[in-house]
């Protein structure tokens, strides 16, 4: 789609517009009992990243839908997908995602104009000043699409190293154009959309180090300078190996009072019951913590097609149920869980989810594991099914008590059927491929 017909068509919708405000109203009109509608009650909003093609998947929309104020493109926007060769730009998916967007009157975040990653071939090869000029002509051909649509652009993203030098990372942009790329792609960026928020968007800058550090730095030579900044993003992708800092609220708050908003831009944390609840309620806290801290935004919907899936990091698992983490962020929010919801603390009603990973493979073979995580009650019991490809046999089972229905494989506990709420529980088996690959299909947790 070329950028003239997109702005044709918009201008042309008007219906479109009506039909977002009607939406927009529903939303304010229920009560704080999701995360989109709870966070505006603190002045914020509260996004996730969305990928074009789970949209037509009703759970999927349903609960993008319903819970959620803003959305991210989490691949649509990269250079990549936007301009694959110099000069040609493809919008239909990135248009998918922004139209969606604002039938249901959520806000866009645009991610991202200039990052050495999902950068396409063509880029590296040009030379220093051809390069200088590409990059300009894609923040303007990109800005000037969604002219007016992206609340904020993530300019530049992930510019500096990891470790302990604070240095900038090597990249075409960085090697061939020298420190002065960011600055240069702010000032394009403000002058193609003067209206949007236009950040700087990094990972392992969420508390205070060496990397953090050299970030402060820039953005505060840049207030300085006048070099147009409104927002620092900072990605909070956790783990184990990456905790949430000790002093993500302070870092938050020295960027902010340079003068810059901050947003929390990826979220997501990977763990599974009240750990991870609780790591959530710190994130959640520190934003509501920082008054210029605007949002927050999960890097997904759904564990279940997480950049980081088998690590369960989000709000809601495979199956669209809301998970501890979720009760625990909507708390943190202000918001009240409807108590009839299942899995909600105080519901009355035992629940779990189960999710699956593989954690060994071979030629002929692999092992999988399934996680069992009790809801917002105590169980004393769960059943999960696990459906075996066609050719696939288990050899081996550990932790649960199977029962076979042709290749549907019903697993109940062994000795580990009692969980605290939130707590997690697991069974694996050892699985002959007999030629498929293909992975299980885990079907829904039942608790009592
Ligand atoms: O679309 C192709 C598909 O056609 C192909 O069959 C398939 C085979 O691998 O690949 C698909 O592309 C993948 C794409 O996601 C869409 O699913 C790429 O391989 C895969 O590399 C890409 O991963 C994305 C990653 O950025 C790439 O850098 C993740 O979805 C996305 O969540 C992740 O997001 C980044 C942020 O942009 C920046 N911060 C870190 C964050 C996590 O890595």
């Amino acid at each position: 789609m070329s950028m003239t017909v997109r702005r044709l068509t918009r201008a042309a919708t008007a219906g479109l517009v009506a039909a977002a405000a009607l939406t927009a109203a529903a939303h304010s009109a229920e009560a704080a009992d999701t995360l989109g509608s709870a966070a505006a009650g603190q002045g914020r909003y509260f996004g996730t990243a969305v990928a074009a093609n789970h949209l037509g998947e009703a759970d999927y929309a349903a609960t993008l839908d319903r819970e959620f104020s803003s959305v991210t493109p989490e691949n649509e926007m990269k250079w990549d997908a936007t301009e694959p060769s110099r000069g040609t730009f493809s919008f239909g998916s990135a248009d998918r995602i922004v139209d969606h967007a604002q039938s249901q009157g959520m806000d866009v975040r645009g991610h991202t104009l200039v990052w050495h990653s999902q950068l396409p071939s063509w880029v590296g090869s040009l030379g220093a000043s051809d390069l200088r000029t590409a990059m300009n002509d894609h923040i303007n051909g990109l800005m000037g699409h969604y002219k007016g649509e992206i609340h904020s652009w993530d300019v530049v993203n992930e510019a500096f190293q990891d470790g302990g030098s604070g240095a900038r990372r090597s990249s075409p942009f960085q090697d061939k154009l020298g420190n002065g790329f960011i600055e240069e792609a702010f000032r394009t960026a403000r002058a193609a959309d003067p209206a949007a928020k236009l950040c700087y968007n990094d990972y392992n800058t969420d508390g205070v180090n060496a990397k953090s550090n050299a970030v402060y730095d820039m953005v505060k030579d840049f207030k300085s300078r006048g070099v147009p900044i409104d927002c620092v993003g900072f990605q909070s992708h956790f783990n184990s190996n990456s905790p949430v800092p000790s002093d993500y609220r302070q870092n938050l708050q020295r960027f902010a009072d340079l003068g810059v908003d901050v947003q929390i831009t990826e979220l997501d944390i990977e763990g599974s019951g009240s750990a991870q609840a609780a790591d959530y309620t710190k994130v959640v806290e520190a934003c509501l913590a920082v008054s210029r801290c605007t949002g927050m935004t999960v890097w997904g919907v759904t564990d279940k097609y997480s950049w980081r899936s088998s690590g369960t990091p989000l709000l809601f698992d495979g199956n669209y149920s809301e998970k501890p983490a979720y009760d625990a962020v909507l708390s943190a929010l202000g918001g009240s869980g409807d108590p009839g919801d299942p899995g909600d603390p105080g519901d009355g009603t035992p629940s779990c989810t189960a999710t699956y990973t593989r954690t060994a493979d071979w030629s002929s073979g692999y092992n999988g594991q399934v996680t069992i995580t009790a809801g917002g009650e105590p169980i004393s019991s769960w059943t999960a099914t696990v459906t075996l490809p066609a050719q696939q046999s288990v050899s081996a089972l550990w932790n649960g008590t199977p029962a076979w229905s042709g290749n549907v494989m019903t697993v109940r506990p062994s000795w580990n059927g009692t969980l605290a709420a939130g707590a997690s529980t697991g069974f694996g088996f050892t699985v002959a491929k007999n030629g498929s690959d293909a992975a299980p299909a885990i079907g829904i947790c039942t608790a009592s």
